[in-house]
This record gives structure tokens, sequence and C-alpha cells, in this order.
């Protein structure tokens, strides 16, 4: 470990879960009839089979909503004294008020702080950072943190290397003071020139030589975005692990941002792991930016994977280019 970097303070544990996706299932099929692909070439380049896509008049803020009554039904005294609602989203329903100030007003939280934050699909993981800060600092104790996107809104249905990938979803988990800490390591890292090679257009003029004006959906140069990713992001798993001194043997799970299976078979590859030790919410959901790894965790709780006491890598990268990444113990 480099003796100039002090290792995570934690006084926080993830204690439990819930999710939603909208009824409304995409396949693969489907989207053929819409522009020039096939199922065949969808799985073998991603390893996406469907996803779930909301309704005309269903927003991200449905979906957080839908999560936390998730978490509630199963947990029924967790959001007891919620003194903070983070929502990681890159599709709020408005630019404001917040989508976490709509989840506020939903349950009644009192004395809540409620805001948003824009990672793309590092932004749950960020979240989940920000709250272990909030409750090391003694500010707050009790903080939902909440990652979900109607990424559907904002899909371009005529392009068909774009359309194929993305769908909607939320996930929800409650982060709560714990004196023994459960978080053992964090990293980030941003290539903000990079963030030209996968963006949703709007009334930018100009970034780094390109033109990014549009109609707000997203536009992505996948080639880029896929180099970026397998050359980086088995180096920031790798820095988590030798930040808390294990070796990547004592890995329980990895959960990385579920973009592609095929970049993730790569990135376990890299990383000498099982590529049976990832856990994944892309062939059920496809890319759901900021809520793929909640969804991904909660798939792995529900069928008993995931149990407590277990370390678990998460890894979010995507639009920026930024990644973010934290190790912990399971504690649901
Ligand atoms: C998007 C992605 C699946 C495309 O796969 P790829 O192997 O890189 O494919 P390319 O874009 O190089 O295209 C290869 C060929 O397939 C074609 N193609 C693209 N999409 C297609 C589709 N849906 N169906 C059939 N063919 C398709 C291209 O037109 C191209 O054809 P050509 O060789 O005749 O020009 C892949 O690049 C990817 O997943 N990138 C990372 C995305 C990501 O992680 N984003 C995270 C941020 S949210």
């Amino acid at each position: 470990m480099d003796p100039r970097v002090p290792a995570l303070q934690s006084r926080s544990a993830v204690t439990a879960i819930g999710s939603y996706v909208p009824q409304r299932r995409l396949t693969n099929e489907e989207l053929s009839a819409l522009v020039d692909t096939n199922d065949e070439w969808i799985v073998r380049r991603t390893g996406i089979r469907e996803r779930r896509i909301a309704a005309d008049d269903e927003y991200t803020s449905d979906l957080a909503i839908a999560a936390v009554r998730d978490l509630l039904r199963r947990y029924p005294t967790a959001t007891d004294d919620i003194d903070g609602v983070l929502v990681a989203t890159t599709t709020p329903d408005n630019p404001f008020p917040s989508v976490a100030s709509r989840v506020q007003a939903a349950f009644g939280f009192k004395a809540a702080l409620a805001f948003d934050l824009n990672a793309a699909c590092a932004g749950f993981v960020s979240a989940l950072q920000t709250a272990n800060g909030l409750i090391l600092s003694g500010m707050y104790r009790k903080i939902l943190v909440i990652g979900a996107e109607t990424l559907s809104k904002i899909t371009d249905y005529t392009d068909r290397s774009t359309c194929i990938l993305f769908g909607d979803g939320a996930g929800a988990v409650l982060v709560e003071l714990a004196e023994q800490g459960r978080m053992l390591a964090s990293h980030a890292v941003t290539d903000g020139g990079g963030g030209i090679h996968v963006y949703a257009s709007g009334l930018s003029r100009e970034w780094n030589g390109q033109h990014l004006a549009g109609d707000g959906r997203i536009v992505q140069n996948g080639r880029e975005v896929y180099k970026w990713a397998l050359s980086t992001v088995p180096d920031g798993v790798r820095s988590l692990l030798n930040d808390a001194g294990l070796a990547a043997e004592s890995l329980d799970w990895l959960v990385p941002h579920s973009a592609n299976l095929r970049m993730i078979e790569a990135i376990c590859e890299r990383l000498g792991l099982p590529y049976e030790r990832a856990l994944t919410s892309a062939a059920e959901y496809g890319n759901t930016s900021a809520a793929s790894i909640p969804l991904a965790l909660d798939l792995a709780v529900r069928d008993g994977r995931l149990a407590a006491g277990q370390t678990v890598a998460l890894y979010g990268f995507g639009s920026g280019l930024t990644q973010a990444g934290l190790l912990l113990r399971w504690g649901v």
C-alpha cells in the first residue's frame, strides 16, 4: 500500500436493499423490427437479452419510489429516522426539483438532506462514497442511496449501436452508522477529456473539438469506451484490493457496472477472476447506468448468492469519463 494514502475510514454499513423495474420488456426480437440488428449479434457482442422500458407516464422518481417501497416491504423499519436521501441519476424527471426531493415527499421523511448526483454509470458508487463521508462526518446517520434511471426516454431508437444497450430500473440501499465500518477501500478516477465518447446531447456547442448539441439523446463511440474501460477498470479494482491489503482470490464478488457482459468477461480475465464471480444485471435489464450495480446486487441477494459478511468490490464506470469503486463487506 502507498504509505501516503490513508486507509479508508468508515463508520457505515449497507443494511437493506430493494429494487424495481418497469413491467414492459423490450426483447432483442422486438429491436430487430426497429433497426437492422438481430438477437444473435446482440447476445454475442453484449450478452443482453432484454431490457425494461418505463411507461410513457412513468418517470425516474416513480422507479426510485417503487424501489424504496420494495426495500420497506422487506425491511419494514429500515427508514425510521432517515436523515438523508441521495439519488444517482442521469435522467431526473426535471432538472429540478431533484428526484431525491420527490422520494422524500413520497415517504414524508423528516429532516432529510436530499439531492441528486450525476456521475453517470459511476453514480451509485459515487453516492455510496458520499454517504460514507457524510456519516463519518457525524452530520448524518442513516442515508438512503438510490440509483435510478429511465434511459429509454433519451435513447435514440434509430441508432442500432446504442438502442440495443439501454434500459430502465432502480435500486435502493440503506447506508447507516455502524461502529464497525464495513467499507474497506475506495477509488475514483476521471478522464474528462474522454467525455466526448459517450454523452447525452444538449445545449453545449463544443467540447474537446466535438459538437455536442442535439435533442438530448445518447450518443456513443462504443469502441472508444470499450477500450478505455478495458485498459483502466482492472487497475482500478486492483487498487481497491491493494488499499485493503487483499488478494483477488479473497474477493467473493466483483460487481462492475453492467454495460456489456463481454466487456465484463474481459475485465475478469485481466484480473484473473473467474467470470462466475461477477454479479451482473445486463442480461436481464440491459445497461441501466446508475441502477445497474444495485440491480445486480439485488438479483444476487434474492437468489441467495450474495450473503452477509462477503467481500464485494463495486466498480462503476462510464460517461465522464469517470469511475468509482468501493470495496466493502456486505452487511444485509
Ligand atoms: C456498443 C458495442 C456493443 C458495439 O460493439 P463493437 O463490437 O464495438 O461494434 P462496433 O461499434 O465496432 O461495430 C462493428 C460492426 O457492427 C455493426 N453494428 C453496430 N451495432 C449493431 C447492431 N446492433 N446489430 C448489428 N450490427 C451492429 C457496426 O455497424 C459495425 O459494422 P461495420 O463493421 O460494417 O462498420 C461495444 O462497443 C460496447 O459495448 N462498448 C462499450 C459501451 C459501454 O460500456 N458504455 C458504457 C458507458 S454507459
